[in-house]
């Protein structure tokens, strides 16, 4: 039970305590410690501006905690990504999608009778309303597809006004279903629509993966045959990107949302953030530093530039906030990009081979080694993704049909959270202080 911040008149402190001295003024406030099930413990800082008047600092909140969560746990040091306390190796081993996707959704993998009927329901939204077609129509062909998932997800809200009590569960689980099965849909679309190719409609005979293969792939003339391989690497990797805690692009959701925001809106907020290169857009940038970088002889120079200061030069799919040792989904990544494409049978990809040997030569950099910069999800994805034959502009696309079950499941935790209040942080001012007003007729000039 933890205590209310008081001010301390000098007894001892209760262990599941801190306090806090402001030597400015010598006044002691003591803060209640919170512990989790595991993990860092967190110091309760709600009382903290109530009793000294202080706000906390935290640009970039690496320290910060903004909620209780049950769904993700990752611990950096060890490189531990557990999914309601199931291991991500074992999770991208032995699950499908469909399962992952139950689990973080419910908090549970389902047995065979609720996969199928939780599949089911999957399967049956997967279509969007035709008029949605109309919103593409107003991109430009060359438009980005991210810039197209962004505003059609957005526009999705406008097609549910039937759904606004977000207070209601079953709202709430019907919004994360159709968010959950359209992701793909529109997805491809956004990929089919740069091509000038005809929309494909999703197929109910068809798995997740598989249906997301071929609306992205098929075309109207042939029968489209699913690759077996493609369709396993694909699922696996929608698994690796699923959730990831509290991220820049969860975090988006979960403040857009305790403003009771649409979950919809919600969501294409959080693609409007994973669109970023430090983000989700990391692994359409790693292709193309690997293009730059174009052979191994060339590896050194960038290096060189990414430690320099004065260059802005980052080596992309290297380093996470969390991640201090290896990500264990790189890890993951890594083993699928040598299985896909050995059983596609491509032998050499200069790509791969420029990703190892830049992966080796800087693991042995006192730079990289005493920051602990590691691969990250994003390093080995992208190779994959462009052997299956997704263009790269696609490669953050595919990543937000994965993480949309993370950010609407994280969106459910956060409404059904009694402690969630309305995102509102504060600051530490550094402007100008209160001067006197000078009308235009008296500025001169
Ligand atoms: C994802 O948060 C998540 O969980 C994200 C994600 C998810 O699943 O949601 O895991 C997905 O976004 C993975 C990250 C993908 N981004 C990239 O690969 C872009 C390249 N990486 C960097 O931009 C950076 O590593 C971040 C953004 C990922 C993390 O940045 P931090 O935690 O703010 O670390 P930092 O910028 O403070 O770096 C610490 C030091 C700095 O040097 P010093 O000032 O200490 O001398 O390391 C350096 C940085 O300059 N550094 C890098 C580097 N990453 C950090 N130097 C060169 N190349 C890099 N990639």
């Amino acid at each position: 039970m933890s205590q209310p911040a008081t001010v301390a008149p000098a007894p001892k402190a209760a262990e599941d305590t801190v306090t806090l001295i402001d030597n400015s003024t010598g006044k002691q406030v003591i803060l209640p410690v919170r512990s989790g099930a595991m993990g860092p413990r967190v110091i309760d800082i709600r009382k903290l501006y109530a009793e000294t008047g202080m706000f906390t600092f935290d640009p970039g909140f690496t320290s910060t905690g903004s909620c209780d969560s049950k769904i993700t746990f990752i611990d950096g040091d060890q490189g531990i990504l557990l999914h309601r306390g199931y291991a991500i190796e074992d999770l991208a081993e032995h699950c499908d999608f469909i399962e992952v996707a139950h689990l973080l959704l419910y908090g549970e993998l389902p047995d065979r009778t609720r996969k199928h009927e939780f599949e089911e329901i999957i399967t049956r939204h997967s279509m969007v309303h035709e008029q949605l077609i109309m919103f593409y129509r107003g991109f430009r062909r060359d438009a980005h597809p991210m810039a197209i998932l962004c505003g059609i997800t957005g526009a999705l809200s406008a097609f549910y006004g039937d759904q606004q009590d977000f207070d209601d569960p079953r709202e709430r689980e019907i919004a994360a279903h159709r968010l959950i099965s359209k992701m793909p849909t529109i997805a491809a679309m956004a990929h089919k629509y740069s091509t000038g190719q005809p929309f494909i409609y999703p197929r109910n005979d068809l798995r997740y993966a598989e249906n997301l293969l071929a609306m992205t792939f098929a075309v109207p003339c042939e029968q489209f045959k699913v690759n077996p391989i493609l369709a396993r690497a694909m699922d696996r990797i929608l698994i690796l990107h699923a959730d990831h805690e509290q991220n820049a692009s969860t975090s988006t959701v979960r403040l857009a949302g305790s403003s009771g925001a649409h979950p919809m809106a919600c969501i294409a907020a959080g693609i409007a953030s994973l669109w970023g290169p430090a983000h989700g857009g990391a692994n359409e940038a790693v292709l193309t530093m690997l293009g730059e970088i174009g052979r191994k002889e060339r590896i050194p120079e960038f290096i060189k530039r990414a430690k320099d200061k004065d260059d802005p030069f980052k080596l992309m799919g290297f380093g996470h906030r969390v991640y201090k040792n290896f990500d264990p989904r790189a890890q993951v990544m890594r083993r699928t990009c040598h299985e896909v494409l050995g059983e596609l049978g491509i032998k050499n990809e200069p790509l791969l081979d420029i990703a190892m040997e830049l992966e080796r030569i800087a693991l042995q950099e006192d730079y990289f080694i005493e920051r602990k910069l590691y691969p990250n999800v994003d390093f080995y994805s992208g190779i994959i993704l462009k052997a299956m034959g997704f263009p790269t502009s696609m490669f953050t696309v595919l990543f937000a049909v994965a993480r949309t079950v993370g950010w609407i499941s994280q969106w459910k935790e956060m409404i059904e959270d009694p402690q969630q209040k309305i995102g509102r942080p504060r600051q530490l001012f550094t402007g100008n202080t209160p001067r006197q007003f000078v009308p235009l007729s008296r500025r001169g000039g």
